[in-house]
């Protein structure tokens, strides 16, 4: 049997007003998530992962010659192989570190979603969605096709014995906000009248890229996910006073909406300096009203459209 490593304490930690704890372990998390406590007591109940794409991103903004020495990720460094198997790393201490009802959310562009998929299918783990990310203003293109779309793939140890919450994120149904349908108004399925889940397909309001004078832009940082998305996330698939897991803090998205959702949370982030900011960005909350896009519309026209049919012209409804 391998010796357990010793567990370290978190290079940040802070409790919020609310009681929920954020402790944060600076390094490469393939090295610092054997050793944090929940991870070895397979006490995670959710694990949500961005990871570097190999895309050749700036993670060092925050570099001034101050700071020169900080060590920064490398995001263009690995080969294909290499890359395959850095996240297969990471992916397998991600799962161990859930409990037996835990669920697991990785982000990730269509260049590795196949391979993760196959992976945690590998690792036994049960797909419950395929949702993509839609966003407009990917990067420009002549040659082929632009970029829209991010795959947030959600899988869970155990399909019959997985947290589910609809009730906060539902939206308002096409058929009310469109078609004005009487049948959304006397649902059968359960669901508050005029009210449905989200389809898998996500956009809509504060559901776009961070970039610009969007008002959640965090300063030196690349990659940032709107926090709309991760409510999403953790108020469908956690509940409060959960442990929730986050590898690639970046500059905090999961930690902020978790913290401010009453669940804790725990992660690992190369980089010194975006730790330090995304502590400090856990203590600010929010930028949005996160309870705000329950049931609203996503509807892609608007326009109010009238169920009922014209009626048939006939002889006898001709006007007089
Ligand atoms: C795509 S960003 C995450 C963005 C985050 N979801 C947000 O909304 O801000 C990836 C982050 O992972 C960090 N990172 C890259 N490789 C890492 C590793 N092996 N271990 C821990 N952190 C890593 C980078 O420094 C970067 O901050």
């Amino acid at each position: 049997m391998p010796k357990p490593t010793p567990p370290i304490k978190p290079s940040h930690s802070q409790t919020l007003p609310n009681g929920s704890t954020a402790k944060v372990w600076i390094g490469d998390c393939r090295t610092q998530l054997p050793k944090i406590p929940e991870v070895q007591s397979n006490s995670v109940d959710l694990v949500f992962a961005d990871p570097p794409f190999n895309w050749n991103r700036d993670y060092n903004k925050h570099e001034t010659p101050n700071t020169k020495s900080n060590k920064v990720w490398d995001d263009s460094a690995m080969t294909a192989d290499e890359y395959k198997s850095f996240t297969y790393d990471w992916l397998d201490l991600c799962i161990e570190s859930l409990k037996p009802s835990g669920a697991i959310w990785v982000n990730i562009p269509d260049d590795w979603a196949a391979e993760i998929v196959v992976h945690l299918k590998t690792r036994k783990l049960t797909m419950i969605n395929w949702c993509i990310w839609h966003y407009r203003f990917g990067q420009n293109t002549k040659s082929r096709f632009i970029n829209s779309k991010v795959h947030a793939l959600y899988f869970a140890k155990d399909p019959n014995n997985r947290t589910w919450n609809p009730d906060p994120i539902l939206e308002e149904s096409d058929r009310r906000a469109v078609y004005s349908d009487s049948r959304t108004e006397n649902k059968r399925d359960g669901m508050p009248a005029g009210l449905r889940l989200p389809m898998d397909v996500w956009y809509g309001k504060h559901l776009g890229r961070i970039q610009g004078n969007n008002k959640e832009r965090r300063p030196q940082h690349d990659n940032q996910l709107p926090e709309t998305y991760l409510h999403r996330v953790i108020a469908s698939t956690s509940n409060e006073g959960d442990t929730i897991l986050d590898p690639f803090l970046g500059s905090g998205t999961t930690a902020v909406v978790a913290t401010a959702m009453n669940r804790n949370f725990i992660g690992t982030e190369y980089s010194k300096d975006n730790a330090k900011a995304a502590m400090q960005r856990i203590k600010l909350g929010p930028i949005r009203d996160l309870d705000a896009a329950r049931g609203t519309s996503t509807a892609i026209s608007t326009r109010p459209r009238s169920r009922r049919k014209p009626p048939i012209s006939t002889p006898e409804n001709q006007p007089t």
